[in-house]
């Protein structure tokens, strides 16, 4: 196997390919003046089997296009076998038609992928794991959370702290978090406004006085989920509240809105390169692409 650092993930994908023991393909990359991207294998995949490594987050339409051209471009210069490796995969929130006429943005990334050439995709904490299984390519979703709830425990000694999933679809994430913090898990209950994307929360009975919250998510953006929830746990008595994500995009002023609403820290993986990406998830690529050896 080699592997393939994208431009998005450089260091993720040479850190994958080291605890392979595979070679590695550099990329060469630029942006022509007019915007469109260009990508240049430096090294031959011919007869290979071949990973990858390219996150989607933002700018999100650069770094898919990247991904399709290097996918396609592999399997052009006689690459055996393409497997995506994407830990953060972009569209994937907009999963359903929520309003009339609305694309399915998931479902169209995914049949480019396929389009592209792509034998296997593999993501981490997708969104919602149902989508690929409508997936025209072989997917896998992998999950960060346990390494996230570790480094809790190990690095800032929060054994015993309450898991929580700041809405209904983060439960699993928390249920399974809390197998490793040991200290109980729960949820919220968020409406979020379909056109202006405004969060709306009711009254909640969480029974988290004097305790230390961690809230569990696959990602934080704007970070209006995870300011909304820490205001709720601080109304409740939480003595400290932090935030853990796989995927920390932390669009424009996110992080320091969510030190403002009194959320202690946020921890997340590198699957998106920001000031919180301290949890390495290339031990979890590098165990999955084993199995491909
Ligand atoms: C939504 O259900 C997701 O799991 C995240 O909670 C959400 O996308 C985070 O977005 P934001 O940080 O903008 O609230």
């Amino acid at each position: 196997m080699k592997v393939v650092p994208g431009p998005a993930s450089r260091e993720l994908g040479l850190r994958v390919a080291e605890l392979l023991g595979a070679d590695v393909v550099p990329v060469k990359h630029k942006l022509f003046p007019d915007g469109e991207s260009y990508v240049r294998f430096d090294g031959s995949v011919e007869g290979e089997t071949v990973a990858i490594v390219q996150s989607t987050y933002p700018p999100q339409d650069k770094h898919l296009i990247e991904l399709c051209l290097l996918a396609d471009t592999a399997k052009d210069l006689g690459a055996s076998r393409v497997i995506a490796v994407v830990p953060y995969m972009a569209y994937a929130r907009q999963d359903k038609r929520f309003l009339s006429g609305e694309a399915v943005s998931i479902d169209t990334v995914l049949k480019l992928l396929e389009a592209s050439g792509v034998d296997k995709l593999i993501t981490v904490d997708i969104h919602n794991r149902d989508v690929l299984k409508r997936s025209p390519v072989e997917a896998v979703d992998l999950t960060a959370i346990p390494l996230l709830a570790r480094y809790m425990v190990e690095e800032k000694g929060f054994s015993g702290a309450f898991a929580l999933a700041p809405d209904r679809g983060a439960l699993e994430r928390a249920e399974e978090a809390s197998t490793i913090l040991g200290g109980g898990f729960g949820w919220l209950r968020k409406e979020r406004d379909l056109v202006t994307g405004e969060i709306r929360r009711g009254e909640e009975l969480l029974d988290v006085e004097g305790r230390t919250v961690i809230i569990f998510d696959d990602m934080i953006s704007t970070g209006g989920t995870i300011v909304t929830a820490t205001e709720i746990l601080k109304k409740r008595g939480a003595s400290r509240v932090y935030a853990a994500c796989t995927h920390p995009l932390l669009v424009g002023e996110a992080l320091k809105r969510i030190l403002e609403s009194g959320c202690d820290g946020v921890v997340g993986t590198d699957s998106v390169p920001s000031p919180v990406s301290v949890v390495q998830i290339a031990p979890l690529l590098a165990r999955e692409l084993r199995n491909e050896l």
